[in-house]
């Protein structure tokens, strides 16, 4: 059985998703979900589900010994951010080395970076009057939304598009490829 590690700080439809998904999967097992947010939904669902959860702040997350302790003690094989708002420190990328990722809702290069989540991403997509989006699945490494892509899915941008029917189209992406990313890099 391969264990996974799901973080994040926001509303968790993906790690919803994901949980789901995996719940009485043979080989694959949500083992984890940390967050930084002590509100963040995610914390609801990891409950409902009977999946341990972990609130860490930045310091915590920053500190090897209390990060490697808590992942050891659930035999994690795989991080996997979803909607995580910090910086993974270098000591994860180290000890998961490509073993952690990140989903983007965007097509990166294109709106990455510190600051590009949630409607912004998609704000930006309109302003820019890009003709196309989607999502990215990307390896995580030390700078935001910039690892090697292992995935990108396209979503047609409409002229009535706004960002929040946007986020909707993007989303519907995420939760159907993100789990067969995981899968895949399992296998
Ligand atoms: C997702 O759309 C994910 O792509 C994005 O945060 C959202 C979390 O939503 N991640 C980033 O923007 C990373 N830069 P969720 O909490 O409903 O899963």
């Amino acid at each position: 059985m391969k264990h996974i590690a799901i973080f994040a700080s926001g509303n968790g439809t993906n790690a919803k998703a994901i949980i789901e998904h995996f719940a009485n999967h043979p080989e694959i097992r949500v083992a984890l979900v940390l967050t930084n947010n002590p509100s963040a939904g995610v914390l609801k669902i990891a409950h409902e589900h009977k999946i341990i959860s972990a609130i860490v702040n930045k310091n915590s997350l920053n500190k090897e010994e209390v990060m490697m302790k808590v992942l050891n003690a659930q035999k994690i094989d795989m991080i996997v951010l979803a909607g995580f708002l910090q910086l993974i420190p270098a000591f994860l990328l180290q000890n998961f080395p490509k073993k952690i990722i990140n989903i983007h809702p965007a097509l990166l290069p294109k709106h990455g970076g510190k600051g590009m989540y949630g409607l912004k991403v998609h704000q930006a997509v309109l302003a820019n009057k890009d003709t196309e989006t989607g999502i990215t699945i990307h390896y995580v490494n030390e700078v935001y939304d910039d690892g090697e892509i292992l995935l990108q899915k396209k979503v047609v941008v409409d002229p009535n598009d706004t960002a929040e029917l946007l986020s909707a189209k993007v989303q519907q992406l995420e939760h159907e490829w993100y789990v067969k990313a995981i899968e895949d890099l399992l296998r």
